[in-house]
């Protein structure tokens, strides 16, 4: 599937003078935003927002929105989300995600093999049963008693290629911003990722969106972290870790190394200090802070990204690196990114 790329890149100093204000205590204070709304992770975000979109305008709700767009991207090849993406260590492709809605209901999957859309999974998870998690085997039965189809389990063009080249030197190390390494080849088609150093990693798809409404949901997916452990689990299928919404509040999502963001209960970290009055950007900023502050050394070799948006639509994020983009769609324009600000400046 080929989805227009329009890419209207902003970076954060760019758009200041319309979204951002600064304040005389230092914090940044962001001015009203629309709604409908919804932002996603990363430039493949953009084609996930359209999608997203044509629900919101009309008139549909924040939780479809957030469900359909990431069945927008679990169902392309690319290196982070759904069965293209990068198996494990051992060759299996293992997804994670949950999905979260504006009365506190989540759903949520994980280690789950061979089923095409782990986040309409998580969807049933919240729906049917009466639990938050399922996981492995059990998810799986789970989604095909509920209609899901089994895949062949055969790993992607691409992600075989990437698998055997790691085989060679067997070894997990991080690429920052590797999502982005990605799309820029990607165009949603099944086009080899080219990697200088033959590494393959991970990053995920956030979406949080506000619908006319005024209700807050968001969804989370992604195959993990490249060549992990089999058996890993990352930050994207926890609610509080890659997702968590209070629809009193406001909404985040994560991407970047799940371990740490694990560590810190990133996303309900971003959204209580929204609750405490900071704007979403500030928010991430302070659980980056937060983050960075456990081990401001081994900090600099990973990435984390927040995204937020809140009740009244305005939207931030922030990251550990530089290189961190997100993209936007609300009424007022066409889709577009937005840079991240960063702890660390490059
Ligand atoms: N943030 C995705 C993962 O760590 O698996």
């Amino acid at each position: 599937m080929i989805y227009p790329r329009r890419k209207f890149l902003k970076n954060t100093a760019s758009i200041l003078p319309i979204m951002v204000i600064a304040s005389s205590c230092g914090e940044t204070k962001q001015a009203s935003a629309k709604k409908p709304i919804i932002v996603s992770t990363w430039d493949s975000g953009l084609p996930v927002n359209e999608v997203g979109w044509k629900i919101l305008s009309s008139g549909g709700k924040a939780i479809d929105a957030v469900e359909k767009g990431a069945n927008s991207i679990e169902d392309t090849i690319n290196c982070c989300v759904g069965l293209g993406g990068n198996p494990d260590r051992d060759g299996y492709v293992t997804l994670d995600a949950c999905i979260m809605d504006d009365q506190y209901n989540c759903g949520s999957v994980a280690y789950l093999q061979d089923i095409k859309y782990p986040i309409s999974v998580a969807r049933k998870v919240m729906e049917l049963t009466p639990h938050v998690m399922l996981v492995g085997e059990g998810a799986k039965q789970f989604a095909l008693a509920n209609g899901f189809k089994e895949e062949d389990g055969k790993l992607s063009e691409v992600a075989q290629i990437e698998y055997e080249k790691w085989l060679k030197k067997s070894e997990y190390k991080p690429i920052i911003n590797i999502e982005q390494t990605q799309s820029k080849n990607q165009n949603n088609q099944a086009a080899p990722a080219k990697l200088d150093n033959g590494d393959f990693n991970h990053d995920t798809m956030g979406i949080v969106a506000l619908d006319g409404q005024g209700n807050l949901s968001g969804s989370c997916t992604t195959s993990g972290m490249g060549f992990k452990m089999h058996g890993r689990v990352g930050d994207s299928p926890l609610i509080g870790g890659g997702l968590y919404v209070d629809n009193e509040i406001g909404a985040a999502t994560s991407s970047g190394q799940g371990e740490e963001v694990i560590r810190i209960c990133g996303t309900h970290l971003v959204v209580e200090y929204m609750r405490m009055g900071k704007s979403p950007t500030d928010a991430c900023k302070a659980a980056i802070e937060r983050l960075v502050k456990i081990n401001p050394e081994k900090a600099k070799t990973f990435q984390v990204g927040f995204l937020a948006i809140n009740k009244s639509g305005e939207h931030g994020a922030f990251s550990i690196q530089p290189g961190f983009v997100y993209a936007v769609k609300d009424s007022d324009q066409d889709g577009y990114l937005v840079n991240s600000e960063s702890y660390f400046k490059g």
